[in-house]
Parts: structure tokens; C-alpha cells; sequence
């Protein structure tokens, strides 16, 4: 991405007011690679929390006019000085915020934007997540056996490829949960973000690959 793009991203970011543990810094190469190599038509994201990735995603997937689909139950609340970290200081924390972040969404990318308010598990079980992905950015619960569920959702949902957010983190069960399926993908990549110390792992789910 050039220096141009990165700003425009930001903008649109601060324009439509979405907040995140992702930002342009440390996510946007990677989107903007795993959606140029796939060229998704519909994209699964579990873990929208204030919005950014699912932002920067649509944006970047524009020409594609891929559409996304979030799951998040809002389970992290979020605090004033989260908000005052990202710069809306006006606002006031909790579920009001996120649902705010949702609804600016879904008016800026219209039928491109959908999102469903339950854990992934419970998405599932419901029949919600019932059209053909080609992405899953997972970015969801990060502890086993949560990170197990969703790997399974993917598997079961024949999604021919995954980036896994956080992937090296220590505390976490990012690592260990795909260790136990690894012979099941193919590791396409692992970005770097230098700037926490963590890493996304872009990985091809090897029985849907093959069929293809
Ligand atoms: C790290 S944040 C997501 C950050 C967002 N993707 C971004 O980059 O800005 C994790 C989010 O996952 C949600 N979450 C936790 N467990 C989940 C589950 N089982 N299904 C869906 N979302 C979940 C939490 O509520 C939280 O908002």
C-alpha cells in the first residue's frame, strides 16, 4: 500500500468512527495481500469488537465487492480509556459503543456488511453462518477451546483459507489449538507485527484447496 492509501484508510476509519486492536499500522498490508491473493467474494470474520478489521476489509476488498459477514457477542466491554486511546473521547464505554460502531458500519457498506450478535458457536448452532466463505479472519476468542470451536466452524464450513490474528502470542491458544489440525492447511504466510510483538498466520485449508 502506498503511504497516499494508508492515509485515505485512516480517514475513512475516523470518518465512520470504528475503533480496534487492529489499525492501519499493523493490519492493513495484510489484508490488503490475503484479499488480493484470494479475491474473496464473502468474507467471515469472528471477533468484530469496535469494527476496524471488518472496516479496513471492506475497504480493501472494494473492487472485489466482496461481502462480510461478523460474529461477536460483545463480550469485551469497552472502557472509557480504551475510547480515549483511539480517540472518541465523546463516547460513553460498553455494548452502546460497539452497536454504534455496527450500525456506522452497515450505513456506510450497506448489503456488502452483515453481523450477528451471538458467539460463533452459538452462530452456528443456529444456522446463521449458512453461505459459502471463501476467508475467515479469525480474531475471536483466543483461548482453547474456544479457538478450537471456530477452527472447526471453518473446517465444517469448507472455507478454503484462514488468517489467524495473534497467532504467536504466549498467553493465548491460537498456537497450540492449530498445532492439533495443522495437517489439515497449508501455512501460507506468517506476517510479522512488529509493533506487539504478535503475528497473523495465513494458512490454505488443504481438503478444500485440493478439491478445487
Ligand atoms: C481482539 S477483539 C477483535 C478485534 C477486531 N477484529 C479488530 O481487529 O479490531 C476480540 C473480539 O472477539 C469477540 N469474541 C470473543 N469470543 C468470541 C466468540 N466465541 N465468537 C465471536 N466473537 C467472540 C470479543 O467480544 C471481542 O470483541
Amino acid at each position: 500500500m502506498t503511504p497516499e492509501q494508508k492515509i485515505e484508510l485512516q480517514n475513512t476509519i475516523d470518518r465512520v468512527k470504528t475503533g480496534g486492536c487492529s489499525s492501519v499500522e499493523s493490519h492493513s498490508v495484510i489484508f490488503e495481500e490475503c484479499i488480493n491473493f484470494i479475491k474473496p467474494k464473502n468474507i467471515l470474520e469472528i471477533g468484530f469488537f469496535c469494527g476496524n478489521s471488518s472496516l479496513m476489509m471492506l475497504e480493501l476488498s472494494k473492487k472485489y465487492n466482496s461481502k462480510l459477514t461478523s460474529v461477536d457477542p460483545f463480550l469485551d466491554n469497552v472502557t472509557n480509556d480504551y475510547l480515549n486511546s483511539v480517540g472518541h473521547p465523546e463516547e460513553i464505554g460498553g455494548d452502546s459503543v460497539q452497536l454504534a460502531a455496527v450500525e456506522s458500519v452497515r450505513a456506510n457498506y450497506g448489503n456488502r456488511f452483515k453481523f450477528i450478535h451471538k458467539r460463533s458457536l452459538a452462530a452456528s448452532i443456529d444456522g446463521d453462518l449458512n453461505e459459502k466463505y471463501d476467508l475467515m479472519f479469525c480474531d475471536g476468542d483466543h483461548w482453547r477451546p474456544g479457538i478450537d470451536i471456530d477452527i472447526q466452524i471453518a473446517l465444517a464450513l469448507k472455507i478454503p483459507y484462514i488468517l489467524f490474528d495473534d497467532f504467536n502470542k504466549e498467553f493465548d491458544g491460537v498456537r497450540q489449538a492449530f498445532a492439533q489440525v495443522q495437517n489439515r492447511f497449508a501455512a501460507l504466510k506468517l506476517y510479522t507485527k512488529e509493533h506487539d510483538g504478535s503475528d497473523c498466520l495465513f494458512v490454505a485449508n488443504l481438503d478444500v484447496i485440493k478439491i478445487q
